[in-house]
């Protein structure tokens, strides 16, 4: 049984395929459109998919869409006529529903030689982000936790993941959301992009929660919930957009004067950061644990499990989730690597499954769902720019030995250089997990500013990741759960901290990647390298973009290459390095590499 699962109109746009329960592929579409969060329909990464697979349109059965416009009717119908006959908002939903009618016409235009024959699921948005994370866990049972700002008129649900199905004990409703109160504060805080509430998160770390008696004015908690104070937002005031045809999502402001009159004047986003900022900052982020660990309790009254598998927009809050451990009676976390709705997509494939009589039988171990090149596509995206590398000073020198390319592209990140990392399948989800990323010495805390100035070109206060052996982490980390998909923050261990200040934040914490030989042989033993020859297990790991979507082709990778300030660019087992102006032409790294 072959389905198809979609996230579309929506933030992230997605699509996943599942053949008889297993995961075959899956990307986002922002990495073939080239736009960030792109938000229409998933015409390219269907594409991609049925390619990968070898399937074509009319072998799907079915079809697996993350939003039913039918959910919670009653609850829609009963707000909507308490606003008045005139609201937008059911104007919305009437939308919504018409667009949903065309998606089977959408997917034939993907290949119109094709027919279309599946059946098509409307999956309520919630109950897909908790598939995408219960199902595709290791754990037989496990307490499910979806948080994000709004989809299908709720913000949050919460059950028990058993025995393959999922029970849904509880769920929070519009207009309240903890996603929504957070970004509305990060625009208040001057951050005013779609996915910026990472920064917030990043900025908290320098202040203190000297604002959370407000924040607890704006966010109530209540037995089974929270409620947000409404004179605070928009959105229940204005039609907030819920569907996008084409490119990055965009909001209205969220937040009401009365914001501004409770916390100060907002900060524009060409104003400095004060300290004021950076305790906002924090107090959002205390604000959000309150009501985070607050669902946690309750969830676990009722379920009593010690397994927590978390999903939706807020799952990507990696500070938050990394205090689990420490603060709750779980022992152990999972976090798919597409946490938010582009998660919705397997959510969505694998919710059909199970409705269609299927069993569980797929742990997602690994985040290397999309595409991959070969070496022959490699070679000719190089030849084809063979004289603009050599403008570029670079030679190019191919090392066909994995041993050999690991310890010499260690060995160059042990020198201090910055390295383009571009290997296998890319990684599904936000994060580069070692495929398409971006490669620096953990050691050397220049290296952070280097980074941000010459290639990433982002805010100073954010942090950089460290990719730790997995064995090692437990030496290194306070905790050591696994964290596949560099979806938690743990604190490293205060005797450890200065021997890596470029991926440890201010506060001493590091949002780390575990990195198993099983999940990725390759990158475990480009570390393992590194660690021969510096004793420290670890190497620091940025994702392979400036301001753009992640890489995604050679092509795009090589592009970025030559624009930034890169010194070298490993794309398969092509090595690829700017020649020293200042010395010798010949790098000692590529002086012994057989030329190709
Ligand atoms: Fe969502």
């Amino acid at each position: 049984m072959i389905i198809l699962g979609l996230n579309a109109f929506h933030c992230d746009s997605a699509a996943a395929l599942v053949r008889d329960g297993v995961l075959l592929a899956a990307a986002e579409e922002e990495r073939f459109r080239r736009v960030k969060h792109w938000a229409g329909f998933p015409a390219e990464a269907i594409k991609y998919c049925l390619k990968e697979a070898g399937i074509r349109i009319g072998e799907i059965d079915h079809v697996a869409v993350n939003q039913d416009g039918n959910a919670h009717l009653l609850r829609k119908a009963l707000y909507v006529l308490g606003r008045g006959p005139k609201s937008a908002l059911l104007i919305s939903r009437l939308r919504t529903r018409r667009r949903r009618k065309g998606i089977l016409e959408l997917i034939k235009d993907v290949d119109p030689r094709g027919s279309v024959r599946a059946n098509l699921h409307h999956i309520e948005h919630h109950l897909c982000h908790m598939f995408s994370a219960y199902h595709v866990s290791p754990f037989s049972e496990a307490a499910v936790l979806s948080v994000d700002g709004f989809g299908d008129f709720s913000s949050a649900a919460w059950g028990l993941g058993s025995d393959g199905a999922i029970r849904v004990d509880g769920r929070v409703y519009f207009p309240h959301s903890l996603g929504l109160f957070y970004q509305a504060l990060t625009q208040y805080l001057g951050f005013p992009n779609y996915g910026d509430e990472y920064k917030v998160m990043g900025l908290a770390a320098f202040g203190s929660p000297s604002y959370l008696r407000q924040m607890q004015k704006i966010v109530k908690l209540e037995r089974r919930g929270f409620r947000l104070n409404l004179s605070y937002f928009m959105h229940q005031v204005e039609e907030l957009p819920t569907q996008w045809t084409d490119g990055s999502p965009t909001f209205p402001d969220l937040f009401t004067p009365s914001l501004e009159a409770l916390l100060g004047p907002r900060r524009s986003p060409s104003d400095p950061i004060e300290q004021r900022h950076r305790d906002i900052a924090s107090s959002v982020q205390a604000m959000y644990e309150e009501a985070f660990f607050h669902l946690l309790a309750l969830m676990h009254k009722e379920t009593g499990t010690r397994h927590l598998a978390l999903a939706g927009g807020c799952a990507a809050n990696s500070v938050a989730n990394g205090k689990v451990l420490r603060k709750t009676d779980y022992k152990h976390v999972y976090v798919q690597s597409a946490a938010g709705d582009a998660g919705g997509a397997i959510g969505a494939a694998f919710a059909a499954w199970q409705s269609l009589g299927g069993e569980r039988r797929f742990v997602m171990d690994h985040a290397f769902w999309g595409p991959h090149f070969s070496m022959e596509e490699i070679r000719s995206c190089l030849s084809e720019r063979q004289h603009e590398i050599e403008a570029s000073h670079c030679t190019i020198n191919v090392i066909a030995d994995e041993q050999e390319l690991c310890a010499r592209t260690a060995k160059v990140i042990a020198d201090g250089k910055v390295v383009g990392w571009f290997q296998g399948r890319m990684e599904w989800g936000p994060r580069a997990l070692g495929n398409r990323s971006i490669l620096a010495d953990p050691r050397r805390a220049d290296i952070k500013e280097l980074l941000n100035a010459k290639i990433k070109r982002r805010e100073s206060f954010r942090p950089f990741a460290p990719s730790v052996l997995d064995w090692a982490t437990r030496d290194w980390f306070e905790e050591s759960d696994p964290v596949p998909f560099m979806m938690q923050v743990y604190q490293i261990r205060e005797d450890k901290r200065s021997q890596i200040p470029a991926v440890t934040h201010v506060d001493g914490s590091g949002r780390l990647q575990t990195v198993s030989k099983r999940a990725n042989s390759r990158y475990y033993r480009l570390i393992e390298a590194f660690a021969d020859i510096t004793g420290i297990p670890m190497i620091l790991n940025t994702s392979f973009n400036e301001n753009e979507p992640v890489v995604c082709t050679p092509t795009q990778a090589l592009d970025c290459f030559l624009r930034t300030h890169m010194d070298a660019l490993i794309l398969g087992d092509y090595v690829i390095e700017r020649r020293d102006l200042s010395g010798s032409n010949e790098s000692p790294m590529l002086g012994a590499a057989p030329a190709s």
